[in-house]
């Protein structure tokens, strides 16, 4: 079979999948992927691509690591899955628990581990009802969260999240999820009163929201320390110091979505680190396996994990996968974090990350880049009608990642925003080649 016969096969089968996020007619002759190392995608074309999106923000230790396979295969060969219920465990889930332990924040040492990040940020929400309800307070059970926030897919996750195409079409957000304006400092929704920060300004969002739904009814705050998919929404300094002591001071839980930004993405080992914020609970997955196999979960604090010890037997914390704690994914992990660590990663992301946003401001050459932004390797850019309008160019942004993967680079766009999010792994002259080929393409458009 010639490798374009192959091709079109594939492109045949591929059909009886449904491919969600886009509409279908997107989706006539497909990237079929066959392999990849390191930075880069291969394709059963010969194409290839450097993948300056990890995957979808997730393949950390970069693509084809024969060791993570090793660890998987072993691990499976002893024991793949065991139930965690009912008094079992396994050692893997035992000892990345351990691992995970006080790594984000010296009070969270909880984990409880799911398959993905909508079912962490589900689950989150389920622990924040059972929580008030084990206080004796039923009746505080909204949450809380912001525009242009992106938490997953599930009923719940899809309803905190805070853009409305992904709303639409099944008639949510489901009642209980209200949304304030993102601290969005180039194109900041909210108000600001003279004299005030921004941070306090779009802190202060928070706490006009607490009041105007009632203290009382209100569970939680749910914030992605960066916001990713909404559109590369870095906050101004001061903004979660200013949401914790608002979270404080009415009884509110924080929840910090980490789903991309953990493990190194943003060149600490987590992002609260950056301002050393305290969750009540941080919900995790993605970097935890670099996407070799699926995984996420929930840390929560002691306080949080007190109230599930002490409740009673019939109120018992009834919350439970099947794969929580799957085995071999739970090895895959550990040995993914302890990889993360030895090579240095989350330093890499740190120096990566700089010397990409250099290369990323030297685009402003072109008069239609705009906002430069990130923290280690989680960044972009704005692509705008004029500088002085801002007015967002989404049709030049989708144009120029379509350009650009023709050209060898994979980057995302998102509405205006063009975001890069590739492996830590990547080396300074790959950095420069994103840069590069952007530029390229910019000159030729
Ligand atoms: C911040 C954030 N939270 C949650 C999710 C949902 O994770 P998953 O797709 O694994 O369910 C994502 C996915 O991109 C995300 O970016």
């Amino acid at each position: 079979m010639t490798a374009t016969l192959e091709h079109a096969t594939l492109v045949e089968q591929d059909k009886h999948q449904l491919h969600g996020l886009h509409h279908p007619e997107r989706h006539s002759n497909p990237f079929v992927v066959e392999h990849a190392e390191g930075v880069w995608l291969y394709g059963d074309d010969d194409r290839k691509v450097l993948d300056a999106m990890a995957g979808l923000w997730n393949v950390n230790v970069g693509y084809g690591s024969e060791e993570l396979a090793r660890v998987a295969y072993e691990q499976m060969k002893k024991l793949a899955y065991t139930s965690g219920f009912a008094g079992m465990t396994n050692v893997p889930s035992a000892q990345l628990a351990d691992k995970l332990a006080g790594m984000a924040h010296p009070t969270l040492n909880s984990i409880y581990f799911t398959s993905g990040g909508s079912e962490s940020n589900e689950t989150a929400f389920k622990t924040v009802l059972y929580y008030w309800r084990q206080m004796g307070k039923p009746e505080k059970r909204t949450i809380i969260s912001r525009q242009q926030a992106y938490h997953g897919i599930t009923m719940a996750a899809t309803s905190a999240t805070g853009l409305d195409k992904y709303w639409k079409m099944f008639g949510l957000p489901l009642s209980g999820f209200v949304h304030i304006d993102a601290p969005n400092a180039y194109r900041f929704t909210g108000s600001v009163h003279d004299g005030e920060s921004l941070a306090d300004a779009a802190a202060r969002a928070l706490e006009e929201k607490i009041l105007s739904e009632g203290p009382e009814t209100v569970a939680a705050f749910i914030a992605e320390p960066i916001q990713g998919a909404g559109g590369l929404v870095v906050p101004p300094a001061g903004y979660f110091a200013r949401v914790r002591e608002i979270c404080d001071r009415y009884d509110v839980l924080l929840i910090i979505d980490e789903v991309i930004t953990g493990f190194g993405r943003t060149g600490t080992m987590f992002a609260v680190e950056h301002e050393n914020l305290r969750p009540d609970i941080l919900c995790f997955a993605k970097g935890v396996t670099s996407g070799y196999i699926p995984l996420g979960g929930i840390m929560v604090s002691d306080a949080i994990r007190a109230v599930i010890d002490n409740a009673p037997e019939e109120m018992a914390w009834n919350h439970g996968f099947t794969y929580s704690g799957h085995a071999a994914a739970c090895a895959v992990g550990l040995r993914n974090v302890e990889m993360i660590e030895e090579q240095g990663l989350v330093e890499n992301s740190r120096i990566m990350g700089d010397r990409l946003r250099t290369g990323l401001e030297s685009l402003r050459e072109f008069r239609q880049v705009d906002n430069v932004r990130g923290r280690g390797l989680l960044n972009g850019l704005e692509l705008v009608k004029d500088r002085e309008s801002r007015e967002p160019d989404a049709d030049l942004a989708g144009q120029v990642c379509t350009m650009a993967m023709a050209a060898g680079l994979r980057v995302r766009p998102l509405g205006n925003t063009i975001a890069f999010s590739p492996p830590l792994t990547i080396n300074a002259d790959e950095v420069d080649q994103i840069v590069d080929i952007l530029g390229g393409v910019l000159d030729r458009i």
